[in-house]
């Protein structure tokens, strides 16, 4: 049983680290605000990961890097393996997506978010060996009613009478891939409404989540290591969600298969993390539901995060302003 206060002893991740983590976050994003809306992804990324890595060495934890910017030889930094922190502290698996929607930052379309996922060392699933994962994300009120096997009709159908409204007041999120034909016409079929979002599905299925969302499911195939990210918010807000892995060939489900990964195998949430501890910390880039992206006026550039800890099942909200003259 959890303390009121949520913390459990000193080797565990805590709210103090919850609350340092979010500088690397805010830092990554504030980085990143001379390439938004300027055409240029890598770019965007190359300073965002630059700045989240400074700062999560200044953080007092024992840090592995479990989903990170991809192997070692691909990433130069915020590779899968990687240690980051002082190394005093929690020993704790970490997850980083300095930018989640590196096209929408390039763009400055809505929806980019910086992210890290903390949890105890060894308890988050490395499903880096392949590259996308199909999953379901809801509200608490999901829990036990939809599931990933069944059709997405039916899913649709449960969570309306559990959530006690007609079928088409249900918003239904979906990446806009043309692998989701099939699904879209299906949700559409049920008589939900969908919102097709370009990139950005940890975004979308936080916002799924949420007390009072705007949409109520986020479904669909996106990137592997965003559900084990997603999973970790997921996780402290008390929602819903599964994931089944989702090889492009038989490469990769053999990598997968050789790196210990399931198929035909539904991962629920204590799969993903398996951990009641989870922190998930993320600052907006570009302008979301979840929070504004980060700006720049004059003399200040003002960041907006949000701190989410299992641990004591709180959201909390910072907002900061930064002086310009010191980042940029
Ligand atoms: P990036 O920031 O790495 O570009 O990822 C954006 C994203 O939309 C993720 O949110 C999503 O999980 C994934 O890409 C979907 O992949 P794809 O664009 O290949 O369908």
């Amino acid at each position: 049983m959890v303390s009121i206060t949520g913390d459990m002893s000193p080797l565990h991740p805590d709210r103090n680290l919850a609350l340092e983590l979010v500088r690397a976050t805010e830092a990554a994003a504030i980085r990143s605000v001379p390439f938004i809306g300027r055409g240029a992804k890598e770019a965007a990324d190359g300073a965002a990961v630059d700045a989240m890595r400074a700062f999560l060495g200044t953080v007092a934890f024992d840090g592995v890097i479990v989903i990170g910017e991809g192997e070692k030889d691909d990433a130069p930094m915020l590779f899968n393996g990687e240690k980051v922190g002082t190394g005093k502290g929690p020993q704790c698996d970490v997850a980083v997506d300095p930018i989640d929607g590196t096209s929408l930052t390039a763009a400055g379309r809505n929806n980019a978010l910086s992210v890290i996922a903390v949890s105890e060392r060894g308890t988050m699933l490395d499903a880096s060996s392949v590259f996308y994962m199909d999953k379901i994300v809801t509200g608490p009120e999901g829990v036990g009613v939809v599931d990933i096997r069944l059709p997405v009709g039916e899913n649709v159908r449960r969570l309306a009478e559990a959530l006690g409204k007609p079928v088409d007041e249900l918003v239904v999120s979906v990446l806009n891939r043309p692998r989701h034909e099939k699904l879209i016409a299906e949700i559409r079929e049920a008589g939900a409404g969908t919102r097709l979002m370009t990139d950005g599905d940890v975004a979308g299925g936080i916002n799924a989540a949420r007390h009072n969302a705007r949409t109520d499911m986020c479904i669909g195939i996106g990137g592997s290591p965003e559900g084990i990210v997603t999973a970790c918010a997921i996780k402290a807000l008390g929602g819903h969600i599964q994931g089944r892995l989702w090889p492009r060939d038989d490469d990769e489900r053999q990598r997968g298969v050789d790196a210990g990964l399931k198929f035909d195998h539904v991962y629920e949430a204590d799969e993903l993390v398996d951990s009641k501890n989870t922190i998930f910390v993320a600052t907006g880039v570009t302008d979301g539901q979840l929070v504004a992206g980060v700006r720049r006026d004059g003399g200040f550039v003002y960041t907006e995060s949000v701190v989410l800890r299992g641990a004591s099942g709180t959201l909390r909200r910072i907002t900061s302003e930064h002086l310009t003259s010191k980042w940029l």
